[in-house]
């Protein structure tokens, strides 16, 4: 369906996508099957960010907002203007996809439960940055990526789903990191789908499936 089909829709669910860089995750989201979730809405941290042009391309909504005067965090005062441009906009989902910020108060609050993330590796081993170095580091036969919800802390949220991937023994970082990537790309698409569809339950940590 084309964002432009959708707009004055109810049955369909607004997703905004928040990318710092390269985007490839937001273009899977756009390009794969989420119904009934749509991705209407790309907001990027870096005005320079490869994903605000694929946005550009593909028609969706691209902007830049600024992100406040840190490096790893938002401000207050900029963490609320996202979420209060997201309710305007009617978004009932954010997925993060290389957002390279850690959301402290405003969003969460905005979008409790209803935030995601992809992360590359199998969490809870390798949370934070460099997750494909950590797991040549550590030696790990298998690796892979995980769609979670996001809470308060790093990588730390209830786990939706895991896609696994071998770790050969002349992979490099890059190697590994390009084969994770073609996983994350099912994954973050399948997870938001379930979402969407509201087949999903908490039970404490574990997300279960209320249709299996
Ligand atoms: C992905 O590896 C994702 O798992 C991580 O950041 C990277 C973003 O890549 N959180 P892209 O911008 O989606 O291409």
């Amino acid at each position: 369906m084309l964002q432009s089909e959708s707009d004055n829709r109810n049955d369909v669910l607004r997703i905004a996508v928040l990318a710092s860089g390269r985007g490839s995750n937001f273009e899977a989201l756009c390009r794969g099957d989420t119904a009934p979730g749509i991705v209407t809405l790309l907001i990027s941290d870096r005005p320079e960010a490869t994903a605000l042009k694929r946005a550009s391309d593909l028609g969706v909504e691209a902007l830049y907002m600024y992100p406040g005067n840190y490096r790893t965090r938002f401000g207050l005062d900029e963490e609320k203007q996202w979420a209060d441009l997201m309710l305007e906009r009617g978004i009932e989902l954010v997925c993060l996809a290389g957002l390279m910020r850690i959301l402290k108060g405003p969003l969460l609050e905005a979008f409790a439960g209803r935030i995601m993330n992809i992360h590359p590796s199998l969490l809870p081993s390798f949370p934070g940055l460099h997750s494909q170095r950590q797991a040549l580091d550590y030696g790990v036969k298998l690796s892979g990526c995980t769609v979670h919800y996001v809470d308060f802390r790093t990588d730390t949220g209830s786990v939706i789903l895991q896609r696994a991937v071998p770790v050969k023994d002349d992979d490099t970082e890059d190697s590994l990191a390009a084969r994770i990537l073609k996983q994350e790309h099912i994954a973050y698409s399948e997870a938001v789908k379930l979402h969407c569809s509201g087949v999903l339950e908490a039970d404490g940590r574990r997300i279960l499936r209320k249709d299996k």
